[in-house]
């Protein structure tokens, strides 16, 4: 456990028309579905190929397991009828040095109308508000230009290209980092 001081239920978090809420069993087959979209695969960090087995494991263990032991804070963006449009949190919080990374998808039908940027604002609104953090950090492959774009449009500092920064795909990438403090 850290120092952290988040509320047992994890909230919902309001995003100027859409909402980001806790994950549910409902969501499992909307979040597989999602997650065999190209880019996502090429852009984040899920399993490829992705299997229904890991949308249920996201949403039962790993969502709940961080939420409670503060090593991550998952969000799933739902639109005003409840379906999930993405997937917007906090991975990899560094608890002592609150510092937290911030990762997303937008699902393929739903980009191109903002909820990204939506999302990452009042992610970014709680979690340097309520959820306690000093700064929250965004990696991206140069390459990601509509990625990029997101973190440039809700606030984030370009500090810099790391070189050779992460393995992905079995390939060493540059990433660029952003950040965002208070
Ligand atoms: C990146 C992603 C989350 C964006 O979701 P979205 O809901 O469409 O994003 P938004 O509509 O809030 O904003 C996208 C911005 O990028 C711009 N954009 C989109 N495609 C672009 C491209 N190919 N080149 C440059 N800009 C682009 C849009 O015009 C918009 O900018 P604007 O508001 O100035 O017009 C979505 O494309 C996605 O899920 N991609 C795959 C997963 C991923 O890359 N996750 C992030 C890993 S770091």
């Amino acid at each position: 456990m850290t120092d952290i001081n988040w509320t047992i239920e994890q909230p919902t978090l309001d995003a100027n028309g859409i909402r980001l809420r806790p994950w549910r069993e409902s969501d499992i087959d909307q979040v597989t579905a999602a997650c065999q979209d190209a880019a996502i695969q090429r852009w984040t960090t899920v399993p490829v190929p992705y299997l229904r087995d890991h949308a249920v494991d996201f949403v039962e263990s790993m969502a709940i397991e961080q939420w409670s032991d503060h090593s991550g804070a998952l969000f799933c963006v739902a639109s005003p009828d409840d379906r999930v449009l993405g997937s917007c949190g906090l991975v990899s919080v560094d608890a002592e040095n609150l510092v937290a990374e911030v990762g997303y998808w937008v699902s393929a039908e739903a980009r191109g109308a903002g909820v990204a940027q939506r999302s990452v604002k009042a992610l970014a609104a709680w979690a340097l508000g309520d959820g306690g953090m000093d700064r929250l950090e965004i990696y991206i492959e140069p390459a990601n230009l509509a990625s990029c774009r997101v973190a440039e449009q809700v606030g984030c500092v370009r500090e810099g290209v790391l070189s050779s920064k992460a393995l992905a795909r079995g390939k060493r990438v540059d990433l660029v980092l952003y950040a965002m403090v208070p």
